[in-house]
């Protein structure tokens, strides 16, 4: 059945793909994004892709309630809404935390509040495995206390809990899916992940230096209690998380009201830095200079995901591997060295 869906941060990395599933399965969509750490190229690639124009671009922020209001004056009635637009910089949060706090939290503040008015209470939303703070058992279930330690995780748990609340006064129907660590890119090449300045994350790093973008990749820390002392994350493919979004959402929109429901999405096995830099090593042919540098404020040594909800709620796994993650990875960044910005 075809939906009308509102997608804010749509043009970012895991709302284009998130985009491109939901035109290839037919549905209609309405992007609300500022393009603070995105390119509009983003979208049109994702429509030549999909061979689908079933998207309407509302360029504005989620803060300013009468561009999210536009969004859901575009057309008919939408259906539900997926919220990724957000910041996501743990190390800036700490430098910043009032602007995550306004982003992030007052950012889906009036975001909910516009779709109270607009009728529209079915959300996906998007959270974060660092909700759970430096957890010391292992995989991490959804049942166990969250415990951020720092501002980005904590507007994202403090938005949980406000989502909960609206679930338990009124007729609301909300998924919170706390991801794990996203990386690669559509098998095409030609969307990906594209951070403006030097990226956060560990996957456009190594990426960004295999292209000789960047001399080489900083290791934030080899001092972990981890075996090879550098931190462990559970990676998974853009890909697989983006269908995790058609899924959630799809359930969601077959619940009774009120519906909540908190679920990781991981793959629940996690790779240390230097398994990755050596998986792609493997995948591609290249070698990665590296040097250690001090942790970053914010890390934590392992998080690791039990994606068995997931599995049982929606039916839903990640399907694909650390290969094709580095393959489609690096055929992204080799088709557009420059990101969205420069020629291909
Ligand atoms: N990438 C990850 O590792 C990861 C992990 C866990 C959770 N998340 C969350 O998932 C969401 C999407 O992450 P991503 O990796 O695609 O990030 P991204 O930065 O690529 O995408 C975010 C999108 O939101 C837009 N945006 C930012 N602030 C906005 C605002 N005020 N109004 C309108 N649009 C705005 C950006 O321009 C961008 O297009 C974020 O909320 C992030 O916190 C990401």
């Amino acid at each position: 059945m075809s939906r009308r869906v509102l997608i804010t941060g749509g043009a970012g990395f895991i709302g284009s793909h998130t985009c491109l599933v939901l035109l290839e399965q037919g549905h209609e969509l309405v992007v609300l994004d500022n393009f603070d750490n995105s390119s509009p190229e983003a979208l049109r690639r994702v429509q030549e892709l999909a061979g689908s124009t079933q998207l309407t671009l509302v360029e504005g922020d989620v803060r300013d309630a009468s561009a999210v209001d536009k969004a859901f004056g575009s057309g008919g009635a939408v259906d539900g809404v997926i919220h990724f637009a957000g910041l996501k910089a743990v190390g800036e949060s700490v430098g910043n935390p009032l602007l995550y706090w306004d982003v992030n939290v007052n950012g889906s503040r009036v975001l909910a509040a516009a779709m109270e008015r607009h009728g529209c209470r079915t959300l996906v939303f998007s959270s974060t495995s660092t909700a759970y703070g430096e957890p010391e058992t292992f995989p991490l279930r959804e049942d166990m206390p969250t415990a951020p330690v720092h501002p980005y995780a904590q507007t994202k748990v403090a938005v949980e809990q406000m989502l909960a609340a609206l679930c338990r006064s009124g007729p609301w129907r909300v998924a919170s899916l706390r991801y794990f660590n996203p990386v690669g890119a559509h098998p095409s090449g030609q969307i990906g992940e594209d951070p403006m300045g030097i990226p956060n994350n560990l996957f456009p790093f190594i990426t960004q230096v295999a292209a000789g973008r960047r001399e080489q990749l900083r290791i934030f820390g080899q001092d972990y209690p981890t075996p090879d002392g550098t931190g462990i994350r559970d990676y998974l493919h853009v890909m697989d998380l983006a269908e995790a979004h058609g899924k959630a959402l799809e359930h969601l929109l077959q619940q009774p009201t009120p519906y909540s429901l908190t679920l990781n999405i991981g793959t629940g096995r996690g790779l240390s830095v230097l398994e990755v830099v050596q998986g792609f090593e493997a995948a591609t042919g290249l070698t990665i200079p590296y040097e250690v540098v001090e942790r970053r404020p914010g890390d934590v040594p392992r998080l690791e995901a039990c994606p068995q909800t997931a599995q049982i709620v929606l039916g839903w796994s990640a399907r694909r591997t650390l290969e094709e993650m580095c393959r489609d990875g690096w055929a992204w960044q080799q088709a557009n060295p420059s990101g969205y910005r420069g020629p291909t």
